[in-house]
């Protein structure tokens, strides 16, 4: 395949600190290589209402250290739709854009695959590459995806505040926090907080056994520690009952257990951190993470390559027809596309090895939760 000279740039689906970082690298090192640079705003939207506009590097020099992403973000659900996809291709072909970088989640990369099906190509010219981009760290083949360090960061700063207030008030906490359907930062953050209890989808336990599962926590360090001066527990967002009916549950659980002298009247509090999760500055990491997969994302749209996904991981070998080490950055890899959409599938439905792994490794690090 030739090598991209027109080179678009989109941020699509939930938008991640750090996704600003990879756009200025993007920029930066397509010009570098000799490629003109396009943004293209409000994701795959952009790209019906002709929102493509060439980027001058110097102007975003300074959008390394901001959150969300200078282009905008949009779902665009439409994008299943075939004439829809054309309509899109037809304005990339208008201004000879031949390589796109899609930086985003799963459902932004399945777009980029169905935009750059070759039966739908009909000839057109047309490389993409992904980027992972989503705090929810869902995504299969990269042991990171951008915005999960500043959003487990922001988290654990949420809290250690919460921390302070219930240890004031001797109260429990109930922490929802982002993640969709994966659990992954409800449990790590449980880790870095050192919550009480963390509950995450994966468990897959229905909605009684998790209320159960809170007030037999709040009666053992109630009963065990009488000074304990709070309990902070942390909910994914995924875990099927709401939060609402969770706190009115377990509420009225405790009630009973107080009337019966079990233990003293508690008071639940509950905090849902929703968006806060995913703003902020994004942190080092991040923006370090960002322009690393940046550069090898759009390196590879120069040489020629497409339907492949920049992916972060350590220096292992991986079967070539998975993945080749870039060159350019040995934790960057650049992955099959459609492999990572199928492993994706398979994490989320809890069939890969990674998912088992991770829903045992959750057991246990919740069974050594609760001391
Ligand atoms: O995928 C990122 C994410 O922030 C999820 O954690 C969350 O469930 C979802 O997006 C929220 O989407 P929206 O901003 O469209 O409400």
């Amino acid at each position: 395949m030739a090598g991209c000279k027109r080179i678009g740039i989109l941020t699509s689906g939930g938008d991640a600190p750090g996704m600003n970082a990879a756009i200025r690298a993007a920029a930066l090192m397509g010009r570098a290589a000799g490629a003109e640079m396009f943004g293209i705003e409000e994701g795959y939207k952009g790209l019906l209402k002709d929102l493509i506009a060439p980027i001058d590097p110097a102007a975003i020099a300074h959008i390394l250290r901001e959150g969300g992403t200078i282009l905008g973000s949009a779902r665009s659900k439409e994008f299943h739709e075939v004439p829809v996809r054309d309509r899109a291709r037809a304005t990339l072909a208008k201004h000879g854009i031949d390589g796109l970088v899609i930086i985003g989640g799963n459902g932004s990369l399945t777009g980029a695959m169905k935009l750059a099906d070759p039966a739908e190509l009909k000839g057109q010219p047309l490389n993409v590459i992904g980027i992972p981009a989503s705090i929810d760290k869902d995504l299969a083949l990269t042991s990171l995806s951008i915005g999960v360090d500043t959003a487990m960061n922001t988290i654990v700063e949420a809290c250690d505040k919460i921390a302070d207030t219930a240890t004031a008030h001797d109260r429990t906490f109930i922490v929802e926090v982002m993640g969709r359907d994966c659990g992954y930062l409800a449990m790590t953050s449980a880790i870095a907080v050192g919550a009480d209890l963390a509950l995450f989808p994966e468990a897959g336990k229905p909605a009684e056994a998790i209320v159960d599962q809170i007030v037999q926590t709040v009666l053992s360090i109630r009963g065990r520690q009488k000074k304990a001066r709070k309990v902070i527990i942390i909910k994914a967002e995924g875990v099927n009952i709401h939060i609402d009916k969770l706190k009115h549950d377990v509420d009225a659980k405790l009630r009973d257990r107080a009337a019966a002298g079990e233990v003293a009247g508690i008071e639940t509090r509950v905090t849902v951190l929703g968006h806060v999760v995913r703003g902020g500055r994004p942190s080092a990491f991040d923006r370090l993470l960002g322009s690393r997969l940046a550069n090898v994302a759009v390196r590879a749209l120069v040489a020629g390559q497409s339907h492949k996904m920049a992916a972060w991981m350590p220096p292992v070998e991986l079967a070539p027809e998975i993945g080749q080490r870039s060159p350019a950055d040995p934790y960057c890899w650049l992955v099959d596309l459609a492999t990572v959409l199928h492993e994706t599938e398979n994490l989320l439905t809890g069939k890969s090895p990674l998912a088992r792994w991770r829903a045992g490794a959750f057991d246990d690090i919740e069974s050594a939760l609760l001391l």
